[in-house]
């Protein structure tokens, strides 16, 4: 395929020059329009707009300038190069052209080396200039496609992770709340029968005691799935991670921890862990003290109910440093590890291998919306360590807005 010539608008009210030029360019291979008059040139431009406009100065009716400034004025025009041709050949004149929007000026008599080799560069720059808008248009495009398509992305992950957690979340509420029910209308016979048979009289102390004994049990079982189920619920409003009571301030990180982990010295003792921290004495941040608390708990809390056996003892350790504008706390324990096939779902709500024990496996989960969203910054299991278990948190010193 051929490509398409160059269209070229040609306007000067002196007939001979009119046919002079068009001839000399038509020669070059270009496609030629011409006019003698400037309004009707203007109408030619707005309806074909043509790649390079040659414009006399000096025309009875509309001058060139004039034309000129309608050109530039619409949309469809203002970009075509225009190079005015004149016998005017003052200062003045030159640096008016150039003032209007111009991309050149050529006096009478026109010498056609010099005529062709400017309409030949000025043709070039327009090609590559249209070139580049469209370039330039169409990456715009793409760019705000990515961010629309990463918008319903991120929406739609949301979503999905919302019906995740509403799912697991029925399914763990089921069970407690399913054997409540079963007790309750256990509870109900149980009275429907006792009530019988006070009323045929035939109430004996052994019956009263196994009725008691029956109640006693059934209301324990009840209140303990009740408990769980309340327990649930409220360690649940903890997973949304914008919690309201938290409020950011600076403070020194390291002093903070030594406070926290103070304040777990009871379960420590307890079980006869080691509970160390080393880093940074001066490391000053601006975040949200309060979030910083619960996720130390949550991951020694972790360590002393799932790393070691009954007896065992162990070292848990956390260390903090500054990385450019980002603190780094990594924090481990020497105890049992998680095994591999774990590492990607520990984050997720309700994984928990200590079900049978009362762990509901929001723990981590909390922890982690608690880093990633309130704190805006990353948690990874490091799952290359050869005993015991590894975190990394990645954060920013300073919170944005
Ligand atoms: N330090 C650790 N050592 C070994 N296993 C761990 C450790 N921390 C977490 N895990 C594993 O990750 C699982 C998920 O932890 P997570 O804190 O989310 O739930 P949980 O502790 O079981 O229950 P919850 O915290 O809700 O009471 C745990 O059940 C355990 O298997
Ligand atoms: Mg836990």
């Amino acid at each position: 395929m051929n490509p398409r010539k160059p269209s070229i608008l040609i306007v000067d009210d002196s007939e001979d020059n009119l046919l002079l030029l068009s001839q000399i360019l038509a020669k070059e291979g270009y496609n030629i329009n011409s006019d003698l008059n400037g309004y009707s040139a203007i109408e030619t431009a707005l309806k074909h707009p043509p790649d390079l406009i040659l414009l006399d100065i000096m025309m009875p009716d509309i001058n060139g300038y004039e034309v000129c400034d309608r050109l530039k004025a619409d949309s469809r025009t203002q970009d075509i190069p225009i190079i005015f041709i004149s016998a005017l050949n003052e200062l003045f004149d030159l640096v008016k052209a150039f003032s209007m929007g111009a991309v050149d000026y050529l006096t009478k008599p026109i010498r056609i080396p010099e005529l062709l080799s400017r309409v030949n560069t000025h043709l070039s720059l327009y090609k590559l200039q249209t070139e580049f808008k469209q370039k330039n248009a169409e990456l715009t495009q793409l760019v705000e496609h990515l961010q629309r398509t990463q918008t319903q992305l991120i929406e739609s992950e949301k979503m999905a992770a919302l019906g995740r957690l509403v799912a697991a979340l029925s399914h763990e509420i089921s069970t407690p709340v399913g054997i409540g029910i079963t007790l309750a209308s256990t509870l109900k016979n149980e009275a429907h029968n006792f009530e019988e048979q006070v009323d045929q009289g035939q109430l004996k102390k052994s019956i009263v005691v196994n009725h008691i004994h029956r109640v006693k049990r059934s209301s324990h079982i009840l209140l303990d799935n009740l408990q769980r189920a309340a327990d649930l619920i409220q360690s649940l409003k903890q997973v949304s991670a914008d919690q309201s009571h938290f409020k950011k301030q600076e403070f020194y990180l390291k002093p903070y921890l030594e406070k926290i982990i103070i304040s777990l010295s009871p379960h420590l003792e307890k079980s006869g862990h080691k509970l160390t921290l080393t880093g940074e004495e001066t490391l000053k941040i601006n975040s949200y003290p309060g979030a910083f608390a619960q996720i130390v708990t949550n991951l020694v809390i972790n360590s002393i109910q799932h790393g070691y056996q009954p007896g065992e003892t162990g070292h848990l350790h956390f260390d903090i440093y500054s990385q450019d504008d980002r603190l780094m706390i990594i924090y481990v324990d020497d105890g049992c590890g998680i095994p591999v096939e774990y590492q990607d779902k520990i984050f997720e709500p309700f994984f928990t291998t200590a079900r049978s024990s009362g762990g509901s496996g929001l723990g981590l989960h909390i922890l982690y919306n608690l880093v990633t969203q309130k704190l805006q910054g990353q948690i990874l299991c490091d799952g290359q360590v050869s005993r015991g278990t590894k975190f990394i948190l990645n954060l920013p010193i300073e919170l944005e807005e």
